[in-house]
């Protein structure tokens, strides 16, 4: 049974409460979620930034380590990284060191000493960012870009900023979450999130191999009937099946997935009419969502594809400006 590390959220505040690293979305106070999402509602609207901020964030050296496979998360870092001005390194994984046995400290110690400020670190491994964050937090910025299936804090901000800009309040929404739910990051700092900003219900939907062992938060209910779980639901997120997280995937019964859970247009009749569909990518279209749908009305995939530099501008400008003020 998949584990769920406690991350301890305190770690990634400084003593005054601000953000200093984000390792997690779990118990991060509600305050500083709606600044990050105020300041990346900005950006959305993105408008070159004064040379003295440019010239000024030249200085600081970003660098994006990502040790599993990435196309939104990593090419959205380093836009975002890039229009802020930041001094950017991409981490060629594949040519690095670490496949020559070096320990990720190693590497990152490194990579410190060159003069690396920021690291934007994916990773397979569970708890790996907070232990980074006690080794080395105090001299550098650690971000986590995913982490095993436990956590993607800036995913989980791009969909809360997506939501908030298609529906008024948190307070009254339903919110469902179909697929995988087992193994995936994407659902628990999503269910995180949106726990914190108090939405009125969070459901999560899966066959029963895919449901997590535990509830992810306090809020969430879990079903294993997709049309329980859709009944009037004002957002509804569909999730890839993570195999690459499986050890054995020989028992998936993907006709009986496709059967049962597949997001349609037939299956959104039950959501509420102006629902909208979410998914984090990739997608596998006509698996976990039917083609169309994606492509549909109702869907904003895209919508939160660009929020991911919104949301990753925000929190690079607030890290390093608290960074700066320690
Ligand atoms: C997700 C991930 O890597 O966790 N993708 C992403 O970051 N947008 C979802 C997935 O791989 O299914």
């Amino acid at each position: 049974m998949l584990s769920d590390s406690i991350n301890e959220s305190s770690k990634q505040l400084t003593k005054d409460g601000k953000l200093r690293h984000l390792v997690s979305l779990e118990n991060l106070d509600k305050n500083i979620l709606m600044r990050l999402l105020f300041e990346a509602q900005e950006y959305t609207q993105f408008k070159k930034l004064p040379d003295r901020i440019i010239n000024h964030n030249q200085e600081h050296t970003i660098a994006n380590l990502f040790f599993e496979p990435s196309t939104r998360t990593r090419a959205s870092f380093e836009i975002a990284a890039n229009r802020l001005g930041f001094n950017v390194i991409n981490f060629d994984i594949e040519n690095s060191s670490g496949k020559k046995g070096e320990t990720i400290l190693d590497t990152v110690m490194t990579l410190k000493s060159m003069g690396v400020d920021t690291l934007v670190i994916r990773h397979k491994e569970a708890g790996i960012h907070a232990q980074l964050v006690q080794d080395i937090g105090d001299e550098c910025i650690i971000i986590n870009a995913g982490e095993g299936h436990i956590s993607h804090p800036t995913q989980g901000l791009l969909d809360l900023l997506t939501i908030q800009q298609e529906k008024e309040a948190f307070e009254d929404l339903t919110v469902t979450i179909v697929g995988d739910i087992a193994h995936s990051r994407v659902a628990r700092s999503a269910a995180q999130g949106l726990t914190t900003m108090g939405v009125k219900e969070l459901r999560l939907v899966s066959p029963k191999e895919f449901m997590p062992s535990k509830k992810l938060t306090s809020i969430s209910k879990h079903f294993t009937n997709l049309d329980e779980g859709l009944k009037n639901a004002d957002v509804v997120m569909a999730l890839r099946i993570q195999h690459e997280r499986m050890e054995d995937t020989n028992n998936i019964n993907l006709d009986n997935y496709i059967k049962n859970y597949r997001i349609t247009h037939k299956a959104m009749r039950i959501a509420k009419p102006d629902a909208i569909i979410m998914h984090p990518g990739p997608m596998n279209r006509n698996i976990e969502i039917e083609s169309s749908l994606a492509d549909g009305e109702q869907s904003v995939i895209l919508r939160q594809v660009a929020n991911g530099v919104a949301v990753r501008m925000a929190l690079l400008n607030q890290l390093t400006k608290n960074h700066e003020a320690q």
